[in-house]
């Protein structure tokens, strides 16, 4: 027998069986041939696989098959909008037509020290538009908002729906953990990506992160799309190719959608770790905090408000914003939101209520000069070495620990001074977390020129 050379093509053979599971299972083998070779699914055929799949109908093997198709073929605007729409309505969609106004929702596509929904999710709120959101809890480097959130003693993130929308209609913000029945297609096709090399997919992480927007059921989102060595996207043009991609089905569906692109070459903020990012979001509360976390918090809280009708401008939305953050009324919607989700809101003026390490050892620099990278993805590694993140769904995660940076890429720095404090509970994971945390520092003669924070917008499309 002799094959074929490379690139022929070979006869298209289907399985020939009878019955409705070999009828599943031509219908599904035409739709990963036809992707194969590069063609247009019709939303029909979209719908059928990820309802298929979601019921357990569709076998793995068979939307590996597909996924990796899509993987490589891609899919147009069009066929990602269905997508999206497909798992976004595969599960329960929350319904916030009880609460009065224009819902914005804010998502950021993950990076290390990312309090922001920490400081906007009161400060929007403080600012007159309610916010309803639903938070992951996260795998990698830490934990996502409601564990960083669960870090204030008392603090409960588990709500029914009624309770929810009471509370957002009575404080004018709640932030609860999003359950398993919000996109169910997308949690079951995220689990097989993960083990088919199929994640780093741009329609792929487009619908998957839109559909469950969506179905949260904001009316507007702003996106914080983050490019750099800390996030999914490693490059500023591949940052805007997803920015895009997603605002493009946001505006198709029917949802008022824009994009920052923003930079994740090094942490955002000087903290990494749960209750650490807490700490540092109380500060950015009280008008302090870092600046460049400052800086992320205006520029998005900004669009929100703009999407929201709340504000005519970028510039009003940063001025409302500032002027809340320095009369104290931010901070205050912060204690009333903690407390009315049975968190103590003494947190933000006594420090020791949260969580802390029990080992806390500085990071010396090797050399004297200047910083020229913090190489967010390393210092996030270190912190999850140091059990601030889950490595694993079932992995517990210690909300004390974490990183807080000291110098920060552009920053002079002596021979010996400290770089960073690790803060551990254990000798053995601060071993490995110290090794790793200097390695993501470079210290060089030349100050190197800074990298923008923000790279740009991604506006609203039109639909004609
Ligand atoms: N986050 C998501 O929710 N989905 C992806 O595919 C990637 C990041």
């Amino acid at each position: 027998m002799s094959f074929p050379a490379s690139g022929a093509r070979l006869p298209r053979a289907r399985p020939v069986k009878k019955g409705l599971r070999e009828v599943l299972d031509v219908l599904m083998y035409d739709i990963i041939m036809k992707k194969r070779e590069g063609g247009e699914l019709t939303g029909d055929e979209i719908e059928f696989f990820v309802k298929g799949y979601t019921e357990g109908a569709i076998p793995d093997y068979q939307a590996s098959a597909l996924l990796m198709a899509i993987y490589f073929r891609g899919l147009n605007r069009r066929e990602t909008a269905d997508l999206t729409m497909a798992m976004c309505n595969s599960g329960r969609r929350a319904d916030l037509s009880a609460i009065r106004g224009i819902k914005v929702d804010k998502h950021s596509t993950g990076g290390v020290g990312d309090k922001t929904t920490l400081v906007l999710a009161p400060l929007i709120a403080a600012a007159g538009v309610p916010v309803a959101k639903m938070s992951g809890r996260g795998l990698g480097h830490t934990g996502g908002t409601v564990d960083k959130l669960e870090s204030i003693p008392g603090f409960r993130a588990v709500m029914d729906p009624a309770e929810f929308t009471e509370q957002v209609r009575r404080v004018g913000v709640a932030v609860v953990a999003q359950t398993g029945n919000l996109a169910p297609a997308d949690k079951k096709l995220y689990a097989l990506r993960d083990v088919t090399a199929t994640v780093d997919s741009m329609p792929l992480i487009a619908s998957s992160i839109m559909s469950k927007k969506i179905a949260a059921g904001a009316d507007a989102i702003v996106l914080d799309v983050k490019a750099g060595s800390g996030a999914f996207m490693k490059d500023e043009e591949s940052a805007f190719r997803l920015a895009e991609t997603m605002v493009e089905i946001g505006n198709r569906v029917g949802r008022r959608t824009v994009a920052l692109v923003t930079g994740m070459d090094q942490p955002l903020g000087r903290a990494v770790g749960n209750a650490l990012e807490v700490r540092e979001a109380v500060a950015a509360l009280k008008g302090g905090g870092p600046q460049d976390l400052l800086e992320i918090c205006l520029a998005l809280g900004a669009a929100m408000l703009l999407l929201a009708g709340r504000t005519v401008s970028v510039e009003e939305g940063r001025r409302i914003l500032t002027e809340l953050l320095e009369s104290g009324m931010a901070l205050e919607k912060f204690e009333e939101f903690v407390a009315a989700q049975g968190g103590d809101p003494r947190v933000t003026r006594e420090e020791g209520l949260l969580p802390a390490a029990a080992i806390s050892e500085d990071l010396p620099a090797p050399r004297s000069g200047y910083i020229g990278a913090v190489r967010a993805g390393l210092i996030g590694r270190a912190a999850m070495l140091l059990g601030a993140g889950r490595e694993k769904k079932e992995s517990e995660i210690d909300l004390s620990v974490g990183i807080v940076l000291n110098k920060k890429i552009g920053d002079r720095v002596l021979a010996g001074e400290s770089l960073a404090v690790l803060h551990a509970n254990s000798p053995e994971r601060l071993a490995k977390a110290r090794e790793i945390a200097l390695q993501a520092y470079t210290v060089g003669d030349q100050k190197p020129e800074p990298k923008p924070l923000i790279y740009g917008t991604v506006p609203e499309k039109i639909q004609t």
